[in-house]
């Protein structure tokens, strides 16, 4: 088939996995990623997964000259963009800095797919938009609800930007945009996972560093929600099937003869929501180790609990997630362990 795939932001954390899931089923993968929050040597690991090795700019995609560059060298059929800065808590204190890479970064690639005709595009947006839904689990019909943070109005811009993109005269976008919920574990090789820089932002490396002793215990943001045991519910989703989805999402644009419209969103989801202490009780199962936490007040910004409807990716996109928690969380732990 040997169809070509750009991917932004290639050598980070999804991207990276995702790679691994294109380079396997054959297609050819460019990718364009400044390094930022990744390192070089996760291009060698993923050639010793797939045998394969992707092609690869050290570029930023808001440099438009660098990104007309790629789209010269190699004839994109699509492109999945992942590149952007990612942490909540930073884009408050560096809002500029998350509006100039996150939205520069998407107008400078339509601008090359639209001025080198690829009109195939993926792109990665979270749950955050639809902050605390009022309904659960939330489909893709729920609300948009305002931002909490820069960085998640980047992705509610950006997916107003692909929309406004796409219904204009002469067009001819046809994207997906993914809004993933929780992302965890690593591939099942332990060559690539997350490598959160600094103190880690997300739950499961903050666990995995405290109990590899990194770090000397992991905070639970309060047990007083109105939940079953008062931590916070998330869905959790495994690092390899949301790549996975990728795929799925990608050969539906190629594939199917008429899709609702040129835009589509999808959830990408487990369906089940899971309490911090339930995920943790869950990784001592899996993993025989003990957790060292404790419960501190509330955290600003957090929401008291959300998961996925998955059914509308489960039915177009015939995707849905496989792999159990246990599973997930020992694989999150493989690679801690091999980091350290
Ligand atoms: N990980 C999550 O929990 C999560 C949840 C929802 C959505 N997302 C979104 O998924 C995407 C990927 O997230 P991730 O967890 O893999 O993050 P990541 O930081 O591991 O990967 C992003 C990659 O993009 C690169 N990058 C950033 N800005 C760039 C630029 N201007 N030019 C070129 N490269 C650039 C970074 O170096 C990094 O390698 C992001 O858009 C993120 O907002 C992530």
């Amino acid at each position: 088939m040997n169809r070509t795939v750009l991917i932004t932001g290639g050598t980070g954390y999804i991207g990276s996995h995702t790679t691994v899931e294109f380079l396997q089923k054959g297609y050819r993968v460019v990718i364009v990623d400044n390094l930022s929050n990744s390192q070089k040597e996760v291009l060698n690991n993923i050639e010793a997964i797939t045998g394969k090795a992707p092609i690869f700019y050290q570029a930023d995609c808001t440099d438009k000259k660098a990104m007309e560059q790629i789209f010269q060298d190699h004839s994109i059929d699509g492109v999945i963009h992942f590149a952007a800065s990612k942490a909540v808590g930073e884009s408050v204190n560096k809002p500029l800095l998350y509006y100039r890479n996150n939205i520069l970064s998407l107008i400078v690639l339509l601008e090359c797919m639209e001025k080198y005709g690829t009109s195939h595009l993926v792109f990665s947006s979270s749950c955050t938009v639809y902050g605390q839904p009022e309904k659960l689990p939330v489909s893709e019909e729920a609300p948009i609800l305002p931002a909490t943070s820069p960085y998640g109005n980047t992705k509610q811009v950006n997916e107003e930007i692909i929309r406004d993109f796409a219904h204009a005269e002469k067009s001819s976008l046809k994207a997906i945009i993914l809004r993933y919920f929780n992302p965890i574990g690593a591939h099942p090789t332990a060559l690539i996972g997350e490598e959160p820089r600094g103190v880690p932002q997300n739950l499961v490396p903050f666990l995995t560093q405290s109990v590899a002793g990194i770090r000397k215990e992991l905070s639970v943001f309060g047990d007083d929600y109105n939940t079953p045991d008062g931590s916070c519910i998330r869905d959790y989703i495994y690092i390899v099937d949301l790549a996975k989805a990728h795929l799925a999402a990608f050969e539906r644009l190629f594939h199917d003869k008429s899709p609702a419209s040129s835009v589509e969103v999808f959830n990408v989801g487990t369906g089940k929501g899971v309490s911090v202490l339930e995920l943790i009780h869950s990784f001592e199962k899996a993993t025989g180790e003990k957790v060292p936490y404790h419960i501190v007040a509330r955290r600003e910004g957090d929401i008291e609990a959300i998961w996925a409807d998955p059914t509308k990716a489960n039915k177009i996109l015939h995707w849905e997630a496989q792999t159990s928690l246990e599973d997930t969380l020992l694989s999150a732990w493989k690679w801690q362990q091999k980091v350290r």
